[in-house]
């Protein structure tokens, strides 16, 4: 690869672990272009196959609007990123396919990258925290995650299925399209009734099922509004996970909060966070939505921060795996 300072380098990162086919390019901390084009639907939910036909669909022409935007030619591009790791089989081999070609034609360096650190090291990349609690919440995964010990440690998590998920089946019940948060969201703000809901943290956990088993008995029985469920379900969940957050900040020490994950494109999450922080002298922070969502810009940064300390970008490296845990991965540039 070309001599350039770490500032200089030109990363080329690809996300396809679930629902988005995304490209970007960055030069160095700098994102030149982060496009990408989600999966969705009117009705009903992510069928892989569906998912993996779509990313087929659509990734020659995200890379080429990626590189157009960019400013750049495929010729200057330093290095590629892609998240291998962890998520739907389907989509992570289109991803892998897609990138490790890629890689042989430019004969560049290829680094494999963890989806769950990458929504982390982007929210240290874009704003000031250094040592965070990172509050994952997405779809696929809900993980309240520290470093500690050389490792980044899963200090809560969700015991059945992501917050994310949850609220996309509890929308499929309410017959809202995928993804659902945002509408959700939308519905909450004009609820008027707390409705009392199960609360299910266990230690450090939370889950899900329970709650979602109730709510669809609820949305049966008609006796209750949408907006007043929505803004029921929103109060119970946020702050389920914002007590193990809090937790976790009291365990680690640690005074900054920062979120990541699609989910945290909540408003009232964000708020929910920032007064926890604020009762107990900590900070809360929250990248621009674009970089909660899947995106590829942390991707690329990611692959760019292995790549610094040492990562060679071998192909034979290159293999994906679905359920790769965020603890198990060793961090080698903190
Ligand atoms: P991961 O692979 O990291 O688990 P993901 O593939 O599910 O993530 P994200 O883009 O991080 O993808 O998150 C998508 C989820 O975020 C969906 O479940 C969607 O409903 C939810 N979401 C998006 N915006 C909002 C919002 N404003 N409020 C609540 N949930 C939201
Ligand atoms: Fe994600």
């Amino acid at each position: 690869m070309a001599k350039r300072k770490k500032n200089e380098v030109l990363v080329l990162g690809i996300e396809a672990t679930a629902h988005t086919f995304g490209v970007s390019v960055l030069k160095g901390k700098k994102v030149l272009s982060n496009e990408r084009k989600l999966f969705m639907t009117e009705q009903g939910g992510m069928v892989p196959a569906r998912v993996a036909d779509h990313h087929v669909e659509f990734c020659d022409k995200v890379f080429l609007a990626a590189i157009k935007k960019a400013k750049i030619s495929l010729w200057d591009i330093d290095l590629i990123a892609f998240s291998n790791s962890p998520g739907i089989g389907h989509s992570l081999r289109i991803g892998a396919v897609f990138s490790r070609s890629l890689a042989l034609l430019l004969g560049k360096p290829l680094i494999p990258v963890n989806h769950c650190i990458a929504h982390l090291e982007i929210g240290r990349m874009m704003t000031p925290v250094d040592d965070p609690v990172l509050l994952y919440a997405s779809g696929a995964n809900t993980q309240v995650i520290a470093f500690e010990s050389g490792k980044y440690r899963v200090f809560g998590e969700t015991l059945d299925i992501g917050v994310g998920n949850f609220l996309d089946s509890f929308g499929r019940a309410l017959g809202l399209g995928f993804p659902a948060g945002p509408k959700i969201e939308e519905l909450a703000c004009k609820g008027k009734n707390l409705i009392s809901l199960p609360y299910t943290v266990k230690g450090m956990d939370v889950s899900f099922g329970g709650l979602l088993t109730n709510l669809k008995a609820k949305i049966k029985s008609g006796e209750y509004s949408t907006e007043d469920l929505c803004l029921s379900v929103q109060e119970h969940v946020f702050a389920m996970l914002v007590e193990v957050t809090e937790r976790a900040l009291a365990h680690t020490g640690k005074k900054q909060v920062i979120l990541g994950g699609g989910v945290a494109c909540n408003k009232r999450l964000q708020e929910m966070s920032r007064v926890m922080c604020g009762e107990r002298g900590a900070k809360s922070y929250c990248p621009a939505n674009e970089f909660l969502v899947d995106n590829a810009a942390m991707i690329a940064w990611a692959g760019l921060l292995k790549y610094s300390a040492g990562d060679k970008g071998l192909l034979e490296n290159t293999g994906i795996d679905p359920y790769e845990r965020t603890d198990s991965v060793e961090i080698l540039y903190r």
